[in-house]
C-alpha cells in the first residue's frame, strides 16, 4: 500500500474536480478544405487555442512516442490510450511481433509448439486483417509467418482474409490480395497446398469490438469455419472484383462474407477438427470476440453449429486478465502501475464514460488493457450504447452530446474527482471517408466540449482536453513533401480514411486551475505519455517517479 501513495504536489492543491476529455481522431493540421476540424464550427476549441497559448500545445501521438516501431507509423486508439493512461511508453504489439519474427523466437515459444501438435495432418489456417496499416496487423508479418510455417512443416495452409480500406487506402485490398496470391504461389512451388479460403470486409466480418454486434463475428464464423456464406467464388480476386462491380458503392471495409470453392463448388478451407489456427492480428480489441468464439466451451452469443477441435493461437495474448486465448505466439506488453491504479490507492474517485465503440478505449485500454475497475467503490464506468448496424457517416452526431450530459451530471453530483470521457466522432466518422459527415461530427464534438466546459466552470474545476491520434484533420491523401492533396488517375482526390501522424492538441484551464499553472516550454518533443503525470498533478499529487514528466509548471 505504501508504495502506491503519491506525495502532495508542492503547489497545486487537492480537491479540484478534473474533467479529462479525449477527442478521438483529432489532430492538428493545415487548415484547408480537407481538414474537417478546421472547416467545422469549433468555437470552444478555437477559443482555447487562441486565448491561452501558455495552456495550449501540441503532443506527439504517433511512432516511437507511443511505442510503435517507426516515425512512419500513424497513431491509433490502443497505443494512444495506453500511453495516456499509463504515463509511460511501452513497446507495443507491432514492435514485439517484429522482434519475435526477426529473431525467430516466434517459432520457439510455447504457442508455436502447441500449434505444431496439429501436424502432420492438420491444415494451418491464418485469419486476420490483410493490410499494412500496422494498427491491427501488418502484411510483412503475415508474409513471414506463411513462409516460416511452411519451413516448420505445415503442408496445407489456408488464409481467411479480412479486407481493410480503413487503416489503408480504400480499394487497396486488391493489391494486398494480389501480393498474397504471389506469396501463396511461391509456397505451392515448394509443395505446400496453400490457398485463400474465405474473405470479407473488416467492418462486416469478424472484427467487431466491445460486443457492439455479434452478428459480425457470426458472419465470419459461418464463412471461415462452416464454409458457408452468401457468396461463393473461385478466387479471392474474382470475389473482390465481382462484388464491387455488382455494387459500386461497396468499399473494402464492408465486403460481405464469401468463401472460395473448388471446381465442384466445395469450400476449399473450412476449419475442421484437427486443424490449427493463428489469428494474426496483434491488436486485441477487434479480435477478442472471435477468439472467444474459437476458444470458449460455453458460448452463447450465436449458434456456432459445429465447434471444431483445433489448436488455436493468437498472434498475441489478447486479454491477459482472462488469459484469452490460452495459447499465443508473442507475449503482449505488460502495462502495469497505470494512473488509474495509483489514483484509487490515493482515494481519487473516477467516473469514466463513452459510447460502446470507444468505451473500452477509455476504460480497459486506459487501464493498461485490464478489464473492470480497480475499485468498485471509487470508480464508475458508464457505457452509452452506440448506434448499431450503420456506418457512422449516416449519424455523425453519434452519442457525443449524451456522453457530455453524463459527464456534466457526474461533475454536478459531487461524487467524482476525475471525470473522463472519450468523444468518438472525429475518428469514427473520419474512418468512413465522408468529409461532410466528418465536419458535422466535429461540430457536435465541439458542442459537447462546450457543455463540459460550462459544467467544469460551475463546479470550479479544471479541464484537460487532448486527443489520442489524428484522423479528422486530414481527409485526403497528400504528397508527403509538398503537403498538396493528390489525385488519382481519374482526377479524383484520394480520400483518406486512415489515422495520421499529426500531432494532437492539449489544452488545460478552468477556474480551479492555479493562476501560474501553464505548460513548460522545455519539453518540445513531449507526447501522449506525458499526459498522465500532468493530470495527476492537476489532481494535487506528484506523479510517480518513473512516469514521463508532467507538462506543467507553476510560475509565480
Ligand atoms: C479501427 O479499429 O477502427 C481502426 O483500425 C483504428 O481505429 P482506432 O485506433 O481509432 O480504434
Ligand atoms: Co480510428
Amino acid at each position: 500500500e505504501e508504495e502506491w501513495k503519491l506525495p502532495p504536489h508542492p503547489k497545486i492543491p487537492k480537491g479540484k474536480k478534473v474533467t479529462i476529455i479525449i477527442l478521438d481522431g483529432w489532430g492538428e493540421n493545415i487548415p484547408d478544405r480537407f481538414n474537417a476540424i478546421a472547416v467545422a464550427e469549433t468555437p470552444a476549441m478555437d477559443h482555447l487555442k487562441t486565448t491561452a497559448p501558455e495552456r495550449w500545445r501540441l503532443l506527439k501521438a504517433h511512432g516511437p512516442a507511443v511505442g510503435l516501431p517507426t516515425e512512419d507509423d500513424m497513431g491509433n486508439s490502443e497505443v494512444g490510450h495506453n500511453a495516456l493512461g499509463a504515463g509511460r511508453i511501452f513497446k507495443q504489439g507491432a514492435a514485439l511481433v517484429d522482434t519475435a519474427i526477426e529473431t525467430g523466437l516466434i517459432y520457439e515459444g510455447e504457442g508455436f509448439k502447441y500449434l505444431k501438435e496439429a501436424q502432420p495432418n492438420g491444415t494451418l489456417h491464418l485469419l486476420g486483417l490483410l493490410s499494412d496499416g500496422g494498427v491491427h496487423s501488418r502484411y510483412n508479418q503475415l508474409q513471414a509467418l506463411l513462409k516460416g510455417c511452411a519451413d516448420q512443416g505445415f503442408k496445407k495452409i489456408r488464409v481467411h482474409v479480412l479486407t481493410d480500406g480503413r487503416d489503408v487506402r480504400e480499394g487497396s485490398s486488391l493489391d494486398y490480395v494480389t501480393t498474397l496470391e504471389h506469396d501463396l504461389e511461391e509456397l505451392r512451388k515448394r509443395g505446400v497446398d496453400a490457398q485463400i479460403a474465405s474473405g470479407g470486409g473488416r467492418m462486416a466480418v469478424t472484427m467487431d469490438r466491445y460486443e457492439n454486434d455479434w452478428g459480425v463475428v457470426k458472419r465470419g464464423w459461418d464463412a471461415q469455419v462452416l464454409g458457408e456464406a452468401p457468396h461463393q467464388f473461385k478466387s479471392c480476386l474474382e470475389a473482390l472484383k465481382t462484388l464491387k462491380e455488382n455494387d459500386p458503392k461497396l468499399n473494402d471495409q464492408y465486403y460481405p462474407p464469401f468463401v472460395i470453392v473448388d471446381d465442384e463448388g466445395k469450400p476449399v478451407g473450412p476449419i475442421v477438427d484437427g486443424d490449427a489456427l493463428i489469428t494474426f492480428n496483434f491488436r486485441a480489441d477487434r479480435m477478442v470476440m472471435a477468439a472467444k468464439a474459437f476458444e470458449f466451451e460455453d458460448f452463447d452469443k450465436f449458434d456456432r453449429v459445429r465447434v471444431p477441435k483445433i489448436k488455436y493461437v493468437g498472434m498475441l495474448e489478447y486479454d491477459a486478465e482472462i488469459k484469452l486465448p490460452k495459447h499465443y505466439l508473442v507475449a503482449p506488453p505488460h502495462i502495469g502501475e497505470t494512473s488509474g491504479e495509483y489514483l484509487v490507492h490515493n482515494g481519487v474517485r473516477t467516473f469514466a464514460c463513452s459510447e460502446t465503440v470507444k468505451f473500452g478505449h477509455v476504460t480497459f485500454v486506459w487501464n493498461g488493457n485490464r478489464s473492470g475497475q480497480f475499485s468498485e467503490t471509487l470508480e464508475e464506468y458508464v457505457e452509452i450504447p452506440s448506434d448499431q448496424g450503420i456506418s457512422f457517416n449516416v449519424k455523425p452526431e453519434m452519442k457525443a452530446i449524451a456522453i457530455a450530459e453524463k459527464a456534466c451530471e457526474a461533475l454536478h453530483s459531487g461524487k467524482w474527482d476525475q471525470v473522463r470521457v472519450n468523444l468518438p466522432n472525429g475518428d469514427m466518422v473520419g474512418h468512413t471517408g465522408d468529409l461532410d459527415a466528418t465536419i458535422v461530427g466535429c461540430t457536435v464534438v465541439d458542442k459537447a466540449i462546450q457543455l463540459m466546459l460550462e459544467a467544469t466552470e460551475k463546479v470550479g474545476g479544471i479541464f484537460l482536453i487532448t486527443a489520442d491520434h489524428g484522423n479528422a484533420e486530414d481527409m485526403v491523401k497528400r504528397n508527403s513533401k509538398t503537403g498538396e492533396p493528390v489525385k488519382d488517375k481519374k482526377g479524383k482526390y484520394q480520400i483518406l480514411t486512415a489515422h495520421t501522424c499529426a500531432p494532437v492538441p492539449i489544452a488545460i484551464g478552468g477556474p480551479g486551475l492555479l493562476k501560474g499553472a501553464q505548460f513548460r516550454t522545455d519539453l518540445p518533443t513531449a507526447g501522449l505519455a506525458n499526459v498522465a503525470a500532468t493530470f495527476i498533478n492537476l489532481l494535487g499529487f506528484e506523479a510517480p517517479k518513473d512516469y514521463e514528466p508532467s507538462l506543467i509548471e507553476v510560475v509565480e
